[in-house]
């Protein structure tokens, strides 16, 4: 009966390494430094394992019609252009400082099915930077964004740019541009409303000194009616 006791030691000494390497601070939780290889093996397989199951529940309406993409445009730019980029858009400051990075959705739209996009979309990924939107937002608002996405593979820079325009009065961002009683003179002025949008970088890079040295600006109100985008 030597054996069972023998594991018993092994097992007691392994979760002591466990816990003590927990407590010890060796391992690296920054941002800045990538994970090892096992961690994001672990981490990717398991959110890939969880989208494909918990997305199994989930009833998709028709997202054939050209209009439910049109009402997402406008929010697919104010909600998830800065971390995720768009046809013609580099990922905004916040987007290029993710880790992990938030994936081109082009790319994650010609390998997930509709109903994994809106779940994630809806519930977020835990620990990192993707939000739960189905926290502020109900389904009839997530799906105009799904159906968007569904059509960023076929989306070039122009393509985009013109669906901004004929977008212009949709979706909930727009609505509540409109709302505040000023005529909005195109659609990407309309998509930039101040309250939804993330925080723009002026469209320059900022090297890690500069970033602290401009830090304040950052929290300025930008006047986002005089951007170029
Ligand atoms: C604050 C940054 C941020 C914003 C804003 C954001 N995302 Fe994400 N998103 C991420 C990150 C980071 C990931 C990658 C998570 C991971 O690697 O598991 C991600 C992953 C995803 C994925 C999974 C893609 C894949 O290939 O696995 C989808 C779908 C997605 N986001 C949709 C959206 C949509 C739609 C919006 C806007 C409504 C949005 N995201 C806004 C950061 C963001």
């Amino acid at each position: 009966m030597k054996t069972p006791r023998v594991i018993f030691v092994f097992v007691i000494i392994a979760i002591v390494a466990i816990v003590g390497f927990v407590y010890s601070g060796f391992y690296d939780v920054s941002a800045s430094s990538p994970h090892n290889g096992m961690v994001n093996w672990l981490l990717s397989t398991m959110a890939r394992a969880s989208i494909e199951r918990h997305a199994k529940g989930v009833e998709v309406p028709g997202l054939g019609d050209e209009a439910l993409a049109l009402a997402g445009v406008n929010d697919f730019d104010s909600m998830c252009k800065g971390c995720h980029g768009a046809p013609g858009h580099d990922p905004e400051a916040i987007g290029q400082g993710l880790n992990p990075p938030a994936p081109d959705l082009a790319v994650s739209a010609a390998d997930m099915t509709p109903a994994e996009l809106f779940w994630v979309t809806k519930n977020g990924i835990r620990m990192t930077g993707m939000p739960a939107w189905g926290a502020t937002h109900d389904d009839d608002a997530i799906w105009p964004v799904v159906a968007l996405v569904q059509k960023l593979p076929d989306l070039d820079a122009a393509g985009y740019q013109a669906l901004l325009a004929d977008a212009e009065g949709f979706g909930h961002h727009a609505d509540n541009a409109a709302d505040d009683g000023h005529a909005h003179a195109s659609a990407d002025h309309a998509s930039n409303d101040a309250d939804h949008d993330l925080e723009e970088s002026d469209g320059h890079q900022h090297d890690e000194s500069e970033q602290r040295d401009d830090s304040p600006q950052i929290h300025e109100e930008h006047d986002h009616s005089t951007h170029e985008h």
